[in-house]
């Protein structure tokens, strides 16, 4: 028998568990939570081989994550499938759970051991590499985050992922037409976290089979002194880019730097995925390799006191435009004032980084202003408007912009502290909304910015 677990990293999560005979198929799976409910599920299901388990094993380092991790992340981050640093510095770590999981059952951690029924071997193994490398997946299959809609489509493509692979033989495997069923009845997100683990846990036995019966198809990354994880060799196939995410591909498409090189630098500030893939987000230096929300938690101690506000009637296509200009500037927050819908192509992601709010009306808008104190100077070319560069724009302020076509509403002027303009010389009557933002916003950055 070769079994899986998908442990819990603490001690009263959910752990999956799941065994196939020495022919590759599936013969039992469950879910449970304790040590003694995990050991009490494996003597019943023996005696096993080899054990495939889904968490840590060997994690000798205080800090920072081992090589093993870095060398699956080189071969497997582009597809979303690395593995999370670990080290000893959480309670949980010191030492793993895995590991003491292998020490109680008298399993050896060593791969170059040769395993017997006498004397089974423990390998640390993960989901999402494996499947991308012996599936052939352009990316990880997006089952574990999101809505629940999100999920179950994900589990549907997971559940005939599985069942793809022959030797698992699933279509005539009972407790698969259980986890089928319990699917088919789940209604809540936590219907499926009850089932992930325990699939999970089939496909760990599976890599577990794998190692005894096809060993062709796996390696060691890592070693037994510094940790290892076992995955398929890295794949020789190209990455899909991330569903509905183009603007991904712009973004990706900028100059970048590659995979870090050296000792990786500790601290929680640093995405693994970057320091081992490379970094050709649109961001400039000095975030380089960074986590994104690392990014937004540093813009927030230096943003600018100003905000931007664009009214949204029409679906207008500036707005991506006018936030990317507002990260640029760093300006505090961008006000979306209409329908909460935009068209986010212009914003090449800069809305990631941006604080945006949603207001249905002008009077949300004025509400919020209201709060702070803040001015609203609302920015058209109409009579009336003042010269921009003749204006006295104050540094805490709301600048307010109309959108293509009909320009700014009536409701949007009446609320207005001050009207400005940019002046013109030429034949038409307006500049384009975004380009009329960046001139403004930059005029506040001439007189206020540091
Ligand atoms: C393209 S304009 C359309 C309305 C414009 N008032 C008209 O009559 O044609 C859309 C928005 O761009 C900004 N804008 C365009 N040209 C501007 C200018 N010369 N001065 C200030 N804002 C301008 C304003 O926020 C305006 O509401």
């Amino acid at each position: 028998m070769h079994i899986g677990v998908d442990l819990a990293w603490g001690a009263n999560g959910r752990t999956g568990l799941a065994a196939v005979d020495d022919a590759g198929a599936l013969v039992a799976s469950a879910s449970v939570r304790t040590d003694d409910e995990i050991d009490a599920w494996l003597a019943g299901h023996g005696p096993a081989v080899v054990v495939g388990v889904d968490a840590p094993l060997i994690v000798p380092n205080a800090t920072g994550r081992r090589d093993a991790e870095r060398l699956l992340g080189q071969a497997y981050a582009r597809f979303d499938a690395g593995a999370h640093p670990t080290n000893r510095s959480r309670p949980w770590m010191d030492p793993p759970r895995g590991l003491r999981l292998a020490e109680r059952h008298g399993w050896s951690v060593d791969p170059a051991h040769a395993p017997t029924a006498a004397a089974p071997l423990c390998l640390e193994v993960y989901p999402h590499p494996g499947m991308v490398g012996l599936l052939g997946l352009g990316r990880v299959i997006p089952y574990k985050k999101g809505s629940f809609a999100d999920r179950r489509a994900g589990f549907e493509t997971l559940l005939a992922s599985l069942e793809s692979i022959p030797e698992l033989r699933l279509a005539a495997a009972a407790p698969w037409a259980a986890i089928r069923a319990r699917f088919a009845a789940a209604t809540r997100l936590v219907d499926l976290a009850v089932l992930e683990d325990e699939i999970d846990a089939v496909f760990c036995a599976h890599l577990a089979w794998r190692w005894a019966a096809r060993p062709a198809s796996l390696q060691v990354y890592g070693d037994l002194e510094g940790g290892y994880i076992v995955a398929p060799p890295p794949p020789e196939h190209e990455p899909t880019p991330r569903p509905g995410r183009s603007v991904d591909v712009v973004e990706r498409s900028a100059v970048g730097v590659g995979p870090w090189e050296g000792p990786w630098p500790e601290g929680d500030r640093w995405d693994p995925e970057l320091l081992a893939a490379g970094d050709t987000r649109n961001v400039v230096d000095r975030y380089r390799y960074w986590r994104m929300e690392a990014i937004v938690a540093d813009l927030d101690l230096r943003r600018h006191p100003f905000s931007v506000a664009i009214e949204n009637w029409q679906h207008d296509l500036n707005i991506g435009s006018i936030v990317r200009t507002a990260n640029a500037f760093a300006a505090e927050t961008v006000h979306i004032v209409g329908r909460r819908r935009w068209n986010k192509r212009g914003a090449m992601v800069t809305d990631r980084y941006q604080h945006v709010v949603h207001h249905d009306d002008v009077a949300g808008l004025l509400a919020w202003a209201g709060q702070r104190a803040l001015p609203v100077i609302a920015v058209d070319n109409l009579p009336g408007s003042v010269p921009v560069e003749s204006f006295d724009l104050p540094e805490r302020c709301v600048l307010l912009f109309g959108q293509e076509g009909p320009g700014l509403s009536a409701e949007a002027l009446a609320a207005a502290d001050a009207v400005v303009e940019i002046r013109q010389f030429g034949s038409t009557r307006s500049i384009n909304a975004s380009a009329a933002a960046a001139i403004v916003m930059h005029e506040w950055v001439r007189r206020w910015a540091r």
